[in-house]
């Protein structure tokens, strides 16, 4: 027998409350509803005690800008995200480059420095909730965030974190016009609002004093990579390719026919 709803719903309300109580929330920054867990509330404090003013204003911009294109673009995009897990690679995106020397890796170039700092943060604090899929996904988010030619064809949590730190550097147009406008969904007036709140404080400057840094103290881990670059064109006695150190110099030497 069907019993109308007006009887079936004073049923329904009198069931018991769900337990445990839903730890999950939302705030609202610099006029973005951004999720808000206890995890995220510890990583928050993890990044503002181990990054300096700018990289931490980037990280929450980037954040911000990743928030606000999501809440603009195709539910058909967007639904299936792991909000928890795209906040947390947004945050701790640029470990590597942390003013904590305890957290620098002599040895990984800055992306992997950084997802291996957040994998360690996700063991110690990540609890239960954090299977090896959710750590995975951060990882690979952090490790790839600044290879626009994979991450776009990666899990929506690894494009949108690469795709945040762009729009942070460059802004909503140019980073459309660089990597596909598909999944950029921040505003110009949001943009600039969230440079308003956080500000950007030499961005520009700073990171080609970031990148030149990586090129003076950890060189091995950039003659590979685009970082390198920085250190052909500012440091002295870099010299990647006459000390055989690009790809093609390990297969000219290496490689069997
Ligand atoms: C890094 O810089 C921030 C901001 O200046 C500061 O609060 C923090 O204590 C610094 N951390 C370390 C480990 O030096
Ligand atoms: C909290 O939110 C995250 C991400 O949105 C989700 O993965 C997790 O299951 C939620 N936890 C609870 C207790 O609802
Ligand atoms: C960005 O692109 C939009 C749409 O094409 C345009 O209206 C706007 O003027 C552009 N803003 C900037 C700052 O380039």
């Amino acid at each position: 027998m069907l019993l109308p709803y007006f009887i079936l719903l004073p049923l329904a309300l009198s069931l018991p409350a769900p337990t445990p109580p839903l730890q999950n929330t939302t705030q609202v920054i610099a006029g973005i509803t951004v999720p808000s867990t206890p995890l995220i509330t510890k990583a928050l404090t993890y990044a503002r005690a181990n990054t300096d003013d700018p990289t931490y204003n980037h990280v929450i911009r980037t954040w911000l800008n990743v928030m606000a294109s999501v809440s603009h673009l195709p539910t058909s995009i967007t639904q299936d995200l792991d909000l928890e897990a795209l906040t947390i690679a947004a945050l701790l995106h640029d470990m590597g480059w942390s003013n904590n020397s305890a957290l620098i890796s002599r040895s990984t170039r800055f992306e992997v420095n950084g997802a291996d700092v957040a994998r360690a943060f996700l063991l110690r604090e990540g609890g239960d909730a954090w299977d090896s899929h959710r750590i995975q996904l951060v990882w690979d988010a952090i490790a790839l965030h600044s290879t626009s030619d994979i991450y776009p064809y990666k899990q929506g949590e690894v494009t949108f974190t690469g795709l945040g730190a762009a729009e942070d550097i460059m802004g909503p147009n140019a980073t459309a016009q660089a990597y596909g406008s598909e999944k950029v969904g921040v505003t110009q007036e949001e943009w600039e609002r969230f440079n308003a709140a956080y500000p950007r404080l030499g961005l520009k400057t700073y990171i080609n004093g970031v990148f030149t840094w990586l090129c003076t103290n950890k060189p091995q881990t950039t003659f590979n990579n685009f970082v390198g670059d920085w250190g052909e064109e500012s440091v002295e006695g870099y010299e990647r390719e006459r000390k055989g150190k690009r790809e093609i110099d390990v297969i000219e030497q290496f490689a069997v026919q």
